[in-house]
């Protein structure tokens, strides 16, 4: 059964971890040079938690810019605000990615990370980036195969039911398999995809697969049989293979780029 996350209080703050951790900052550095923005540009993101995207395209802008950043949940607006408060060129508000409080042809470009597999109606997020996109303007999406994440474990049935759970967390757990064709049905014209790997053979608070686990553990724990004991031990296991030297985690991650034809 389909269960929406919420990205409000605990399940926020393992979203600020992941998001300062030293793969969020290569991936965060993969998606700013593809965006290339230019002092002066107009930029909407979708989603945009914590606001750590935000500060830094806010950066490339420049006050000439203009930066207009939404998400649903009031706990990532308020501490987007707080990031980005020095600059005045940044607007954060609470608002669905689905029905945007923007004009037509707004924007630039529109950029959201993690977001639209989280939407029950993306292809409705999808139109209204279309809709507030300039002509030229481009699109681009960075999204996780979910069903990507591999862990060695000495446990390999819980690990299939813990991922299982895992898997309902999000409505479109897979996006990027499917995101093209919807991106050609809502009138954005799709230009590549490229994958960004993620390898972690060490288990810390600087990696993805140490928030992902707690993320993971927040999520499954009661969902489809997993127990809370069974949880403790799932997450028992990571420090134990690092400590060892055997611990092993990976995951794909895709950035789909856009352009707005006409
Ligand atoms: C995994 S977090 C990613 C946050 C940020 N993009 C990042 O990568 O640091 C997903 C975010 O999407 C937001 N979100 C989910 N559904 C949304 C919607 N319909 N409209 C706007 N934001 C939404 C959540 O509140 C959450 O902050």
């Amino acid at each position: 059964m389909m269960a929406n996350l919420v990205f409000e209080g605990g399940m926020a703050r393992i979203q600020h971890g992941f998001a300062q951790c030293h793969d969020a900052i290569i991936r965060r550095s993969l998606v700013l040079d593809a965006l290339n923005l230019r002092s002066g540009e107009r930029v909407l993101e979708q989603g945009c938690g914590g606001g750590f995207y935000t500060y830094e395209t806010a950066r490339f802008v420049g006050p000439q810019g203009r930066i207009a950043a939404i998400d649903i949940s009031a706990d990532q607006i308020t501490a987007a605000r707080e990031r980005c408060r020095e600059m005045s060129w940044v607007e954060c508000q609470i608002a669905n990615a689905n029905e945007l409080p923007y004009g037509d042809g707004e924007f630039d470009a529109v950029f959201g990370v993690q977001v639209l597999e989280y939407i029950q109606d993306f292809e409705k997020a999808l139109r209204e980036a279309q809709r507030v996109l300039r002509p030229g303007g481009r699109f681009l999406n960075l999204a996780t195969n979910w069903t990507s994440l591999l862990w060695h474990s000495g446990h390999p049935e819980r690990m299939r039911r813990v991922l299982e759970a895992l898997a309902t967390h999000a409505p479109y757990p897979d996006l990027p398999v499917i995101l093209a064709s919807a991106l050609r049905r809502a009138g954005l014209q799709p230009l590549c995809q490229q994958g960004v790997p993620i390898i972690n053979t060490s288990y810390n608070e600087n990696r993805r697969s140490f928030w992902i686990a707690r993320l993971t553990a927040n999520f499954a724990r009661g969902r489809g049989g997993v127990s809370d004991d069974e949880i403790d031990e799932w997450l028992a296991e990571f420090p134990a293979l690092d400590a060892k030297g055997e611990f092993f985690f990976s995951t794909t991650t895709v950035l789909t780029e856009a352009i707005k034809v006409s």
